[in-house]
């Protein structure tokens, strides 16, 4: 055992781990300032993260600098790494960035936002409890943090149902593929759960974040809403809504909105989504708006005044600051907390460090993207782990972990097999880049071909019939 292990368990009160922890943050920030060697660097931030997990095991609360164990203030600010620890990743609901080329450090980032991990155990269980093979999001780690999922399956085994919570901040007619994940996999779960949906359009968010008007915000509504419905939801189980019509349709929605503003401080959400003084008051309240659909008595046509429906949220895990002020306010207006599967990032064509993002055309293949603009985008922005010549390539192999084509085809490819084969022959040399770059393409070009024709079949009525609050079709 090192010194260091022996430091770990000397530590007999919350107090004294908190003290350890903050030494060690210092430690390395220090190394890191002066540049020390990777190894002790990678040494010291290893041992940060233990006494992280060992501290939330002992206080069931997230360690953060400067604010010492207190009894009330379980998960709420675990925001930003104060403390060193993967500091070059940017997690949030506006940017994700990173140095990696392998992408966002997953397992470092479970340990600062203070979920739990998606592990193997869980993946069996969601399959024994609902009786299907696993979708390949879950098999594959792409949807790999959660919170309070085996709350979810124990109330199901016991015959008590729940509803899921999904949305879209609709800031251009076109969604990328990235945005189709959630939906993807939300569509699964309510398939195989059979339970109700709700779907959450921020018309009002993207009016108050971005340089459109409030027309302009309500259009790109309606339009998302088209490509939404033609991921196959179920009419009869989904509830999509605009914030810009409901809030106003809607005295119950409007309750739990003020209800939730009323327990949250400003200097709160300062501190989980970084408002400054100058932000405008608009995006200051809007957490609350957000938060409320992850309350059951929000949608009374569909619960009635029911107010202790579970809600599950699946979503990337750059909206966890939501849901995070969503769960402390729970209980202290006497709600369940709701329950949350996050996702990785499907990440931009140039590579891992970010995430596929609408406002760059070139980062991202869009719902709209014609086959042909599909296999030039891939041809010429898909960074490639593959070497520089095809001699090279055959002798020393590609490396698949920070290629984004093959990263591309582990989130569409259904085949497990295939997959590992592609792998396997792309990192041995057999397979080259260009071998690799068609592969996605026979794969994509299809999947948004058929969304396409799927969303020409949706009419305006149809939408009107989803957007209309009405009661659903479930038993709880
Ligand atoms: P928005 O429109 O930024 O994103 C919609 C959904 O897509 C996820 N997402 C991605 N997933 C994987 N890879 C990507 N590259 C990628 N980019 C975006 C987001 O995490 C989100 O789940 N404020 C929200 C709208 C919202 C919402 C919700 C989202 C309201 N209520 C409840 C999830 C759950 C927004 O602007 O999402």
């Amino acid at each position: 055992m090192t010194d260091c292990q022996g430091d770990v368990e000397g530590a007999s009160t919350p107090m004294e781990l908190y003290e350890k922890l903050s030494e060690q943050g210092e430690k390395v920030r220090s190394l890191k300032s002066a540049k020390a060697d990777k190894t002790e660097v990678d040494a010291a931030v290893q041992l940060l993260l233990k006494l992280k997990m060992d501290y939330k095991q002992m206080t069931g609360q997230d360690y953060k600098a400067g604010c010492p164990p207190s009894e009330n203030d379980a998960e709420l600010n675990n925001g930003p790494a104060a403390d060193g620890a993967g500091e070059d990743d940017t997690v949030d609901p506006w940017t994700v960035s990173t140095t990696n080329a392998k992408g966002v450090d997953y397992d470092k980032l479970i340990v600062r936002f203070g979920s739990s991990k998606i592990d193997q155990e869980l993946v069996d269980r969601v399959e024994k409890v609902c009786g299907q093979k696993p979708h390949r999001f879950l098999r594959r780690g792409v949807f790999f943090s959660h919170r309070d999922m085996h709350q979810v399956l124990d109330a199901y085994e016991k015959h008590k149902s729940f509803y899921l919570y999904t949305g879209r901040g609709p800031s251009s007619e076109a969604m990328h593929v990235g945005h189709l994940i959630p939906f993807i996999f939300t569509k699964w779960l309510q398939d195989v759960f059979d339970i109700p949906l709700v779907i959450q359009l921020t018309d009002d968010e993207k009016y108050l974040w971005k340089d459109l008007t409030v027309e302009e915000c309500h259009r790109f509504a309606i339009e998302n809403a088209k490509d939404i419905i033609a991921c196959g939801f179920d009419i009869n189980k989904t509830f999509i809504f605009s914030d810009l019509d409901y809030m106003g349709s809607s005295p119950e929605f409007y309750r739990n909105v003020v209800k939730i503003q009323k327990h949250v401080t400003f200097n709160q959400v300062k501190g989980i989504f970084g408002f400054t003084d100058s932000d405008c008051i608009g995006k200051i309240s809007f957490p609350a708006i957000q938060a409320a659909p992850s309350f059951s008595n929000s949608f009374p046509h569909v619960f009635g005044s029911r107010k202790d429906i579970q809600c599950l949220i699946p979503c990337a895990i750059d909206q966890d600051p939501y849901f995070r002020m969503t769960r402390d306010v729970a209980p202290r207006i006497g709600y369940p907390k709701p329950a949350l599967l996050h996702s990785t990032f499907f990440p931009a064509l140039q590579g891992a460090q970010t995430k596929m993002s609408a406002s760059d055309a070139n980062s991202s293949i869009f719902l709209t993207d014609t086959p042909k603009q599909i296999k030039n985008k891939i041809n010429k922005h898909a960074f490639s782990g593959g070497k520089d010549t095809v001699e090279e390539h055959r002798k020393y192999g590609g490396n698949a972990d920070v290629d984004v084509s093959f990263m591309y085809l582990t989130f569409f490819l259904e085949d497990d097999e295939q997959l590992e084969k592609i792998r396997q022959d792309y990192t041995s040399g057999a397979l080259l880049t260009g071998e690799l770059k068609k592969i996605l393409i026979e794969t994509l070009q299809p999947m948004i071909a058929q969304h396409q024709e799927r969303r020409k079949q949706v009419t305006d009525e149809l939408v009107k019939q989803f957007m209309t609050p009405r009661p659903l079709n479930f038993n709880l």
